[in-house]
């Protein structure tokens, strides 16, 4: 996948960045940079083009996924971090994604379909991204959803779905509401690098 890797520190955790729609791998840089600018970066861009914007799996229309691309797309992605740590020699176990939009729709998908795979995630504005899986156990790990109140893509009663669904299999997870639309916020920012000081 095409990628950046900033090397910090190697044996400390390393920040999975996954842009929204229509983004790329520089996108999220800044915020890496904020909540831990010691961390090692790999950022990724999607793999998939929809009218030109790169995205992480395959879409039927706004808010409806085509599942089969999720899950190829999904396990592509944790090959590529299980590969990227080799070649990087970054800590395997201690990989925290940050994911926006569609970027936190797989980092989502990359926890409903496998154990172990983050130590930890910050979600901003992420939906449910299937339903009727049996999730694997996520007592590990521990998430960040950032929401919206009035998130017009991502509807509120679907961030606390998304929220029960991961607390019901273990994960420790905490919700940030905003009252901004489906935007990525300072005050988002902010409050997800707390999070992460406390937790990391
Ligand atoms: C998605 O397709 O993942 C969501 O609709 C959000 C987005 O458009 O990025």
């Amino acid at each position: 996948m095409r990628h950046i890797f900033k090397e910090g520190q190697l044996d400390g955790p390393t920040l999975l960045l996954l842009h929204g729609t229509g983004g790329n791998e520089h996108d999220l840089l800044p915020i890496a940079e904020m909540i831990d600018p010691s961390a090692n970066v790999l950022s990724v861009r999607g793999n998939i083009l929809e009218n030109g914007m790169p995205r992480f799996f395959k879409r039927l229309k706004e808010g409806i996924f085509d599942l089969d691309d999720l899950v190829k797309q999904t396990k592509n992605l944790a090959e590529f971090i299980d590969e990227a740590s080799e070649k990087y020699q970054f800590d395997r176990n201690q990989v925290i994604a940050i994911g926006y939009s569609n970027g936190a729709n797989i980092a989502g998908s990359l926890l409903f379909h496998y154990k172990n795979v983050l130590k930890g995630a910050i979600l901003h504005h992420p939906m449910v991204p299937i339903r009727d899986v049996e999730l694997p156990d996520q007592k590990q790990t521990a998430v960040f959803i950032g929401a919206g109140k009035n998130d017009p893509m991502c509807p509120a009663k679907e961030s606390v779905e998304l929220e029960e669904l991961l607390a019901n299999n273990g994960a420790d997870v905490t919700v940030h509401w905003e009252r901004n639309g489906h935007q990525l916020t300072q005050t988002e920012v902010q409050a997800a690098r707390d999070w992460y000081q406390k937790q990391f």
